[in-house]
């Protein structure tokens, strides 16, 4: 989990919206770092990964809601703060749904990006990219949608045209379960390709890839790519 209470300081009291929530990973981060007496709410547009977020965060104080980030059901100005964490690679249209956390977002309220970044990245968090990667290919080939993690600066690209205001640009790493997990995923990797790649052309390339990804990680190990967490003010 990221610790942001520092960055946030100035957020007042409100409505904090986690888009594409998954299972509220990001939302706990918000639910610590939002002022007493605000209501953070998770959107994902998957209802049954909403259904077993409700389930497991029982008791948490964090709230989920099946919605589309492109069309959220809040009214403009309504929000305190709008945050969506390595998510927007998942999203077709991303300017859509950047559009829509800006409408909902008062005046002065906070825009929230946690995304992951592929350059100036050490060894193990390399590894990290190339499973990312083949993950992505992965979806798209089962009919998924995932673009590969981008550069920095292409991130910073995508939200210069929101002109946020007090802009604070940080680079911070994951805590260290984040990699045991990754590292699970490795070792999932060639089951993953059998399930989502099987009769594709490039199956064999892929499988070939998935196993020398093993073997890198088995030599250099696994670590989260640095995440870049972008925050401003509408
Ligand atoms: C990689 S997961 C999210 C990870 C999580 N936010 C975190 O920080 O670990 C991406 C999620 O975005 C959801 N999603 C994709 N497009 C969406 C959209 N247009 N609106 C809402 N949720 C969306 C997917 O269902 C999926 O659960």
């Amino acid at each position: 989990m990221l610790h942001l209470k520092e960055y946030v300081s100035h957020v007042k009291p409100g409505v904090a919206l986690d888009v594409g929530t998954r299972f509220g990973e990001f939302a706990f981060t918000l639910k610590e770092a939002m002022p007493e007496g605000s209501r953070v709410i998770g959107i994902d547009c998957d209802a049954e990964t909403v259904r077993q977020a409700g389930e497991k965060a029982a008791g948490s104080g964090v709230e989920f809601q099946v919605g589309d980030g492109a069309h959220l059901d809040f009214p403009d100005g309504s929000v305190e703060l709008a945050a969506i964490s390595n998510t927007l690679h998942h999203i077709e249209d991303y300017d859509a749904v950047l559009d829509e956390m800006m409408r909902v977002l008062r005046p002065g309220g906070t825009l929230l990006v946690n995304e992951m970044f592929s350059d100036h990245q050490n060894e193990a968090q390399e590894n990290h990219f190339a499973q990312h990667t083949l993950e992505a290919r992965l979806d798209r080939i089962s009919g998924g949608f995932q673009r590969p993690t981008w550069k920095k600066a292409e991130i910073l690209q995508i939200l210069e045209r929101l002109d946020l205001k007090e802009v604070q640009i940080l680079e911070l790493p994951e805590e260290e379960a984040m990699d045991r997990k990754l590292a699970e995923k490795t070792a999932r990797l060639t089951a993953a390709v059998e399930k989502k790649a099987a009769g594709h052309p490039d199956f064999d390339a892929l499988m070939a890839e998935a196993r020398e990804i093993q073997r890198r990680v088995e030599k250099t190990g696994i670590q989260r790519c640095t995440q870049l967490v972008y925050i401003g003010r509408k």
